[in-house]
């Protein structure tokens, strides 16, 4: 079958999508699945070449809509409630009681999932804060979601979830907060829009200083697709957005100590915590 997209090409597509979005594409791994993108997208857009596609997507994309096209394509979104549970424990025991102390105002804290996928991540916060947190009790908490994928978004406002993305849920809890559809587990209506979910770059700084500042920043298997240089980016991005004595939480795989040295890291039982 012969592709719109060549192996030399392919190298133009990966430096791009590198330079906007930090996800690093292998040929091995992804040129098929490039390839047949650019072929859908180039016979909807009725363009004949790879050339026309990526004059197209490099310099007549004014409203970003074809490289969020490529975006929804080729991110990985995999994610589950409950994931690397043992976090939201250290969130709702530690860290949400200690910033509660140290910050004396009553401004509410601020919590940024970063990214969301379809919004397990930040509906998992809530609801570890909603069935064990005592100090959502005397304070507002504001939980924030984004992504670079807006088909995820799109997913995590719906509140609409699959059997496998509900499956570490207590049963009790499910039963609590979700539906139960034919087909789906829909978020309790009482939770649903208390998240305010937005398709962001985290490598877009003018997006991410309009999100405002965080006291906690959530930033789990996303770096894992990133080389280190974006990863340094990243974590300066989230410095810079967290009020002083905030927190940072990645990923089980990923170490802060390998990205950059100003953070202070906190070890509560196995889980590592980054504080600004
Ligand atoms: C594997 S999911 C992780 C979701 C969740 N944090 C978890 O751990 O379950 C990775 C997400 O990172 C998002 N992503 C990749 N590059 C991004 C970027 N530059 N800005 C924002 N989100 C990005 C992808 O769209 C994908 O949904």
């Amino acid at each position: 079958m012969a592709y719109l997209l060549s192996t030399e090409n392919f190298s133009k597509m990966s430096e791009l999508v590198y330079r906007r979005s930090g996800i690093l594409l292998q040929n091995e791994k992804h040129f098929e699945k490039l390839a047949k993108f650019i072929d859908a997208r180039a016979l909807t857009l009725g363009l004949d070449s790879f050339r026309k596609y990526f004059y197209k997507l490099r310099f007549d994309d004014n409203d970003e809509s074809e490289f969020q096209e490529l975006m929804n394509a080729i991110t990985v979104n995999e994610t589950y409630f409950y994931r690397e549970k043992d976090q939201f424990e250290v969130l709702v025991n530690n860290v949400l009681p200690e910033l509660d102390t140290n910050t004396k105002d009553l401004r509410p804290l601020r919590i940024l999932s970063a990214p969301c996928s379809s919004g397990e991540e930040a509906y998992s916060i809530i609801l570890h804060i909603l069935e064990e947190g005592v100090v959502v009790e005397k304070r507002d908490i504001e939980v924030v979601g984004i992504d670079i994928d807006s088909t995820v978004i799109k997913k995590a406002i719906q509140g609409s979830f699959s059997e496998r993305s509900v499956h570490a849920i207590p049963k009790n809890i499910l039963a609590k907060w979700f539906k139960k559809r034919s087909l789906s587990y829909d978020i309790h209506e009482n939770l649903r829009g208390t998240i305010d979910f937005k398709v962001a770059n985290v490598f877009d700084k003018i997006q991410m200083r309009k999100l405002g500042k965080f006291d906690v920043i959530f930033s789990r298997n996303m770096m894992i697709y990133f080389d280190d240089e974006s990863r340094k980016q990243v974590a300066m991005t989230f410095y810079d957005m967290l009020n002083p004595g905030g927190y940072v939480l990645l990923g089980h795989a990923e170490y802060m100590s390998r990205i950059v040295s100003v953070f202070n890291a906190k070890k509560i039982d196995t889980t590592l915590i980054y504080q600004k």
